[in-house]
């Protein structure tokens, strides 16, 4: 198969969607990659690099325009939406419940368009989205500590304390992959960490491994109302597959909370888990509101992106390599798991929550393959 690795062009974003290492098992099993060039330099490889194993460094035209199995990051922007074509599998974040336009685009481009958020192992766990949801939820807490800093316009406050000087208390809301790392970190800084979560199976499990270290709640909008008051970094790590993040946290709840402290909303990606959030970037990654620091970056991993990029090609390169050698419609049957990863496909929408929504008509993948 024809496998293309393009170039990201979203702002900020230094990932890549293959590394050299991936390139040279895709090479080796006799696959053609075509690598744009400098796509790799964010994450410190070089196009000789890529060269070194068999890839070709083709240029943006090239890449979009032969590829027949399309490798990306984030979100196709704008300029690359007439860049997909029909005939084209794209394996990339989508986000697609969070943008209707984007949504639009890829429903007109009659692609075959994979979400990496939404692939699933057998067990319903979120592989690809996992390793950076574990990244961005130990950015999460590093964030929160920087931005409680006076000059910043934080609260003044070290979030570990000092012998004889209480800690900062840190809420996390939602304890799955972002939670749990946040509240390791966090942890480690010493602070004092609450986490709220819905699934009683998941805080058992919380239990387990974190036993006495957090205490861990059942959220609900009481618990949360009562909980920002009296913290001073609060994390939004809630998720619910495919769909907008609920907006757990309102206008009226963060006048309740502290002047100077900051609120990481992680699940910007998915709309926010806050009325006031939108999404910053890493140029200008927080801005204000009623006296919280709100930092919503929308793609935190690609603050380190030497990390991110082993860490998400890790993940992604074994379905890579059943899609290039079986196909989209062979490799679906044989990892049931990727069908949910697939959004769209030949113009209609094939994941349910995406298509709820936006108002748009809901296709079963089966139906749309059949
Ligand atoms: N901004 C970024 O750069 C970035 C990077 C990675 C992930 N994310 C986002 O972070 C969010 C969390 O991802 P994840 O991988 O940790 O998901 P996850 O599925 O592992 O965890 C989500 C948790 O939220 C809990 N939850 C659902 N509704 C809740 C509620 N009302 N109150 C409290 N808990 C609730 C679930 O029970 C689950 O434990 C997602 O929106 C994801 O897209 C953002």
């Amino acid at each position: 198969m024809k496998i293309g690795v393009a170039k990201e062009i979203k702002a900020d974003e230094y990932r890549v969607a293959l590394t050299p290492a991936g390139a040279r098992e895709l090479v080796q099993l006799g696959h053609d990659v075509l690598v744009e060039a400098g796509a790799g330099e964010g994450s410190a490889f070089a196009d000789v690099q890529y060269a070194a194993v068999g890839a070709r460094i083709a240029s943006v035209e090239d890449v979009w325009a032969n590829a027949e199995l399309l490798l990306k990051v984030k979100e196709p922007v704008p300029e690359e939406y007439p860049r997909i074509r029909a005939d084209q599998i794209l394996f990339t974040y989508l986000h697609l419940a969070a943008s209707r336009e984007l949504t639009e685009a890829l429903v007109a481009s009659r692609a075959a368009c994979i979400a990496y958020e939404t692939v699933e192992t057998a067990s319903g766990g979120l592989p690809l989205l996992a390793p950076m949801s574990e990244i961005a939820g130990r950015l999460a807490a590093q964030a929160g500590a920087y931005f409680l800093e006076k000059p910043l316009g934080g609260r003044g406050l070290l979030l570990g304390g000092v012998a004889g000087v209480a800690p900062g208390r840190v809420l996390v809301i939602g304890g799955g992959i972002v939670g749990y790392n946040a509240a390791v970190i966090a942890i480690g800084l010493g602070a004092n960490v609450t986490i709220l979560d819905r699934s009683i199976d998941r805080m058992r499990y919380l239990d387990e491994i974190l036993s006495g270290r957090v205490s861990l709640v059942m959220s609900s909008a009481l618990q949360i109302e009562e909980s920002i008051r009296d913290a001073d970094v609060v994390i939004g790590a809630v998720l619910i597959p495919g769909a907008k993040a609920p907006k757990l946290i309102t206008r009226p709840m963060l006048s309740e909370m502290r002047p100077g402290a900051v609120l990481c909303d992680v699940a910007i990606d998915q709309g926010g888990c806050a009325e006031t959030s939108r999404p910053t970037t890493h140029t200008d990654p927080v801005f204000v509101v009623d006296g919280v620091t709100h930092y919503c970056v929308a793609n935190m991993p690609g603050a380190v992106p030497i990390t991110s990029t082993k860490a998400l090609t890790n993940a992604t390169l074994p379905y890579v390599e059943t899609i290039a050698k079986h196909g989209l419609m062979e490799a679906v049957a044989l990892d049931p798991g990727l069908a949910p990863g697939v959004n769209v496909l030949d113009g209609r929408v094939t994941y349910e929550a995406v298509a709820e929504a936006h108002g748009l008509e809901y296709a079963p993948l089966y139906s749309v393959l059949a």
